[in-house]
């Protein structure tokens, strides 16, 4: 058995005695789960349960999301904890039994375990503000699954004001329920959403030299932009270029004069993600002008890359070894799949921590934006307890 604080076995025992709720928070959130930024039935739901444990709310004259805070008794550093809210088009098919009431939509990124953990944290912290040497922001953030994201325009309402330091979380069902994961410095990768729109000339399929084909110039372009990857970034620079979507012409025996590529580039550098959008556009102009076609790239939101402070880490490190056992922490790898929490990053030290939600036994181990993606729920006792220590241990150490 670990030695533990009396601090430590309360946290522990008031992370048991919630779980039950986060369970019905999180089987409830997962019944209604709303697109990016059309979260409104989630705020008011999650309002609602704040204003239960009798805590006030603000909107940051944003439509949906909100914050709550813990003012603590000591006048102390505020931190802050980040919880996602939106869910993802996709039709679930998971046949749970609290499954997607709202057809078409799914809690398929576990979102909404991350706000019935968060829910969770609140009420356990309301339990020990004695403890508290400080205050806690909670950000119930819109829109993570869609650039530009809604972190921008919290922050630009201010809710990162006076914040010395920020936690957040990510379920993983690659990692088994009792784990968590940690990695120092760049974890995740930056996002550029982008549109290119080829403008040709329509005419009859049988007669090409009347016309300029945008099938024909978008499908040199496709190929073309691969090569940014191969021969114009550095190797060991990882990046993505890939189109998800393509739509155009009109019929067999009708030459195209436009196509709507969808794409995104990914990169673990800041460097990268700046150069590598203008080599896109780059290349795309000059192809297109050879062939007497035009292109309009949009870019229609960006994620930074994604890097994590080492202190916050330690913090959770030290914390869940005391709370779990040391071998419980994993270090995870780099991925180039992006998250607005980089926003929160680039303002103010923080760190982003997964939790495993893996179990076999539950089929709990398809993954993100799986329509049978399914989590262990055991685990919102894991990361509830975790973030409440954490949480306290920083306040403590950032007023030294
Ligand atoms: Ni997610």
């Amino acid at each position: 058995m670990m030695a533990q604080t009396e601090l430590e076995k309360k946290i522990l025992k008031y992370s048991s005695e919630i779980l039950s709720q986060q369970i019905k928070w999180r089987r409830y959130l997962h019944q209604y789960p709303e697109i990016s930024n059309e979260e409104f039935e989630t705020t008011k739901y999650l309002i609602s349960e704040i204003k239960k444990l009798s805590l006030k709310v603000k909107t940051n004259n944003q439509p949906t999301g909100f914050t709550t805070e813990i003012i603590g008794d000591v006048k102390g550093p505020l931190v802050a904890v980040r919880t996602d809210i939106d869910a993802l088009p996709i039709l679930e098919q998971t046949n749970l039994a609290f499954q997607s009431k709202n057809k078409g939509c799914m809690h398929a990124c576990g979102h909404d375990m991350h706000m019935a953990t968060i829910l969770g944290v609140v009420s356990v912290l309301r339990k020990l503000k004695s403890e508290l040497n400080g205050s806690v922001r909670f950000l119930f953030q819109p829109s993570e699954e869609m650039p530009p994201g809604g972190a921008i325009p919290m922050i630009e309402n201010g809710v990162l004001d006076s914040v010395q330091m920020i936690f957040g979380l990510h379920v993983d069902p690659h990692l088994k329920t009792g784990k968590i994961g940690l990695r120092d410095g760049v974890t995740m990768g930056s996002v550029t959403d982008f549109d290119l729109v080829i403008r040709g000339r329509a005419g009859h399929a049988a007669r090409p030299h009347h016309t300029v084909d945008a099938i024909a110039t978008a499908a040199e372009v496709i190929e073309s932009l691969q090569k940014i990857v191969s021969r114009e970034v550095d190797p060991i620079d990882p990046v993505v270029i890939t189109f998800g979507q393509i739509s155009g012409g009109y019929a067999r025996n009708v030459i195209c004069d436009k196509v709507h590529l969808v794409g995104t580039i990914r990169t673990l550098s800041p460097q990268a993600s700046r150069e590598v959008p203008k080599k896109v556009k780059r290349i795309a102009q000059a192809i297109c002008k050879a062939r007497g076609a035009t292109v309009e790239m949009k870019i229609k939101g960006e994620y930074p890359v994604l890097v994590n402070d080492a202190d916050t880490n330690n913090i959770i490190r030290e914390n869940y070894g005391s709370l779990f056992g040391k071998k419980y922490i994993e270090e995870t790898a780099q991925v180039l799949g992006g998250e607005d929490f980089a926003c929160y990053l680039e303002q103010t030290k923080g760190a982003m921590f997964r939790l495993g939600v893996m179990n076999k036994k539950i089929k709990a181990d398809k993954p993100w934006h799986s329509p049978k993606f399914i989590v262990d729920e055991q685990a919102l006792h894991y990361g509830t307890a975790v973030i409440v220590a954490s949480v306290i241990d920083a306040i403590n150490k950032l007023s030294k």
